[in-house]
């Protein structure tokens, strides 16, 4: 049975989930319903979820455009406009459907709005599957700062519908993908062995896939939610793919990276780090570098694109005492926390990616 279930943020995966959407709709027994979209979700699965619900019309359709450019207070502000016109009070309940902007943007809409209302998320890409909708990280972007504002706070419960994948464009499902091999990664060889020769695209065959990663990442957030510890494992790749991210957006030296297209990179280069500190192997370290390689699209740095990515570092929220602190591995699913990696070592980690290929 691929059900989690917890006191808030049960995931459903399994053929009852709408039945069991429709009875927790009818638990909660809200005054309104809002169902948040953005301009691909309200195309290709508003219309799919309708239908699976008991709801006929008692509910309202809150719009907001697609893209990590969008995920802002600005955004927040006209969404709680929208749900104070609307005449929204406390008993009302939120549907997030979408990726990863709509389920972070709307959680948090949601969680500070008259001081909080229930939300539902239904993710509609892989990586809001694997990863955004579950743990309860809700937030926004603080100009180019991701995920600077934000609350954690879980969902009334998580549906993961793998017909919604259906309308990814394939940039988008790799980028998912992304999450799923840091999930590898970050928890075993036996998974990291299953996640290196399925082929992504294969949404046919994936159930397994995703419910292994929804599982290893709900483990993690169960034990800690709050990220004291080793939640921040989940973090692998992150701090200075984040920042590559971050730099991505609004520059014209790098074309703009989807977030699991930066995170690949950051991958490599503190898979790297991860072997010069740490004494992960080399062999594997050769290995997930020729994987990520050959599965997104390697992008050319310059000097001074490193020196902006790394002084985005220092927006990292894994920061202590103004040091930016990176989760590291001594192996596959063998991880060491807040280790501090000197500027030196980050320039050559992006000599060691831009050198992978060339023979
Ligand atoms: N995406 C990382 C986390 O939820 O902790």
């Amino acid at each position: 049975m691929r059900e989690i279930i917890k006191n808030t943020g049960s995931v459903y995966f399994s053929s009852s989930k709408w039945d069991i959407l429709n009875t927790k709709i009818n638990d909660l027994k809200p005054s309104t319903i809002f169902i948040l979209v953005d301009a691909n979700t309200l195309k290709y699965c508003l219309a799919f979820m309708l239908n699976k619900l008991e709801i006929k019309d008692n509910y309202k359709v809150l719009k907001i455009q697609e893209g990590e450019i969008n995920k802002n207070i600005k955004t927040c502000e006209y969404l709680w406009n929208q749900l104070s016109e609307n005449s929204a009070d406390r008993q009302s309940l939120l549907i997030n459907l979408g990726g990863g902007v709509v389920t972070d943007i709307g959680g948090f809409v949601a969680s500070t709005f008259m001081r909080g209302i229930q939300f539902i998320n239904i993710p509609t890409t892989l990586l809001a599957m694997v990863d955004a909708s579950i743990g309860g990280k809700n937030g926004v972007d603080l100009g180019i700062i991701k995920n600077q504002i934000g609350v954690i706070n879980n969902p009334a419960m998580v549906l993961i519908c793998k017909d919604f994948l259906n309308t990814l464009p394939k940039n988008q499902l790799k980028s998912g993908y992304a999450e799923v091999i840091k999930h590898g990664i970050i928890d075993s060889k036996s998974y990291w062995d299953k996640i290196k020769i399925f082929n992504e695209l294969n949404i046919d065959e994936m159930d397994a896939i995703i419910w292994e990663s929804v599982v290893v990442k709900n483990n993690i957030v169960t034990i800690d939610p709050f990220e004291k510890n080793i939640r921040k494992k989940l973090n692998y790749g992150h701090t200075l793919g984040h920042a590559i991210e971050s730099y991505s957006i609004g520059n014209h030296s790098i074309p703009s990276l989807l977030h699991g297209e930066a995170i690949a990179i950051g991958m490599v280069l503190t898979t790297y780090i991860s072997h010069i500190q740490c004494g992960f192997p080399k062999e594997t370290l050769t290995e997930i570098s020729t994987y990520i390689f050959n599965k997104f699209k390697k992008i050319e740095f310059n000097q001074d694109d490193i020196k902006h990515i790394i002084k985005l570092l220092k927006h990292d929220k894994k920061k202590h005492d103004n040091k930016v602190l990176f989760v590291l591995l001594n192996d596959i699913g063998k991880h060491q926390l807040n280790f501090e990696v000197p500027q030196k070592m980050i320039f050559e980690a992006f000599d060691y990616y831009k050198n992978i290929g060339q023979g």
